[in-house]
């Protein structure tokens, strides 16, 4: 009998859900079946308290200070990253202002590209490059980019290449010291590790839904400063002030128009409420425990290397192997093993030129979640040394 499948791409989206998710889900979708804020009835305040009830418990995981309306439901973390940057710098384009945005060599294509955009609109793009001892952006060169005519500075916290962890609280304290906003990607860390606003002097904090948080695909958010104002991406009907031809300004209604993925986010307050049981730091020792062994049986195995810094705080590794390209080494591993992992560049081109893989395919990237089943380091061992000794059923 075939062994189950292991999925092993936690950064891209986790799998399995914690216990709770699915059946959230089909809760809003079989008893509920209503959309919040859109009239009075018993299955629209029902969804209401559950989408509040989010709000303040992704406050609280990122320890946010002020009003709950300040946590912004977003379509992924991908909308919420062009709403914080966007948001921010357009008015100002618009106004004929000068805009000077600066990030890392680390940053997702999320960040990136709408950088890239700001840029053809007359921006100032500054990235940050990678010390290649620590595997992120040195906090001086971080400071050393920032002044007065900065408009925004934006660091993801953890890659999701290579598991290297900025420190945020030193490219806070810079942001801070020269007025800067300072945005961070938590999608690969929130509900991994411990983010906390306040002491990494945050303004804005995007994040996926669907990663770390454990919730379903389609679910993201942002949270704002509430001295930070912005321009919404999308105008139209929020359920509330339906007399008013234009965009409410009251928060969250005005970056919120449309239905929410309500059914999505039930999953994701169930995933809260398992996080929350279980505890972040419990979390992040079980991975740590399970990256540690991984990371054994890797360099363990001849002709296999991990790129980027050797002991990165995340459980995610961009592996190349020396007899196999990246797309084919995931997909033995895939067809033959059931071990998932994604070949290629990760939406993260900068990372990957720094590490010299972008123009042999990238890396296969490994990332281990929460729900990774413990026996899939012995499974992973059992198929790297198959490998090693070729033998493939091919
Ligand atoms: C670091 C990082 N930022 C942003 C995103 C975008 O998140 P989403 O897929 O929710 O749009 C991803 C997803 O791959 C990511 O890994």
């Amino acid at each position: 009998m075939e062994p189950p499948p292991i999925h092993l791409d936690n950064a891209a989206t986790s799998h399995p859900k914690p216990p709770g998710v699915a059946e959230a889900v089909a809760r809003h979708l079989t008893e509920i079946g209503a959309s919040p804020g859109r009239g009075g009835y018993v299955g629209t305040v029902q969804s209401q308290a559950v989408v509040d009830r989010l709000r303040s418990r992704l406050r609280r995981l990122c320890n946010a200070p002020g009003s709950d309306e300040r946590m912004l439901f977003t379509l992924n973390g991908t909308d919420a990253l062009n709403l914080a940057i966007r948001g921010l710098a357009m008015p100002k384009l618009l106004r004929g202002e000068p805009v000077r945005v600066v990030a890392t060599d680390l940053e997702h294509n999320s960040v990136i590209r709408p950088f890239r955009t700001l840029e053809t609109l007359g921006a100032e793009v500054v990235f940050v490059p990678l010390d290649p001892h620590t595997g992120a952006a040195n906090p001086n060169q971080f400071a050393e980019a920032l002044g007065p005519e900065t408009t925004l500075c934006a660091a993801i916290h953890g890659s999701n290449v290579t598991g290297a962890v900025q420190p945020l609280a030193e490219f806070g304290a810079a942001a801070k010291a020269n007025h800067v906003p300072f945005l961070v990607d938590a999608s690969q860390t929130l509900g991994r590790i411990p983010v906390d606003v306040e002491a990494m002097q945050i303004d804005m904090l995007a994040f996926s839904g669907h990663k770390y948080l454990l919730g379903p695909l389609g679910t993201g958010g942002l949270w704002v400063r509430d001295h930070l104002n912005l321009m919404p991406l999308r105008d139209g009907g929020t359920g509330s002030m339906s007399e008013l031809e234009s965009q409410p300004e009251c928060w969250p209604d005005r970056f919120e128009p449309g239905s929410h993925n309500t059914t999505g986010l039930f999953g994701l307050d169930a995933a809260l409420e398992w996080i929350e049981t279980q505890s972040i730091e419990t979390l992040a020792t079980r991975e740590r425990d399970l990256h540690l062994k991984m990371a054994n049986c890797i360099e363990a195995t001849p002709g296999l290397h991990r790129l980027g810094p050797k002991a990165p705080t995340l459980g995610t590794f961009a592996l190349q192997h020396d007899e196999y390209d990246s797309a084919t080494f995931a997909a033995i591993l895939d067809s033959q093993f059931h071990l998932h992992l994604r070949a290629g560049l990760h939406c993260a081109p900068r990372i990957h030129r720094q590490l010299n893989s972008d123009t042999t395919g990238g890396a296969v990237r490994l990332s281990l979640g929460a729900t990774t089943p413990l026996d899939a380091v012995d499974r992973l061992a059992e198929a790297l040394q198959a490998i090693s000794k070729q033998e493939l059923g091919v």
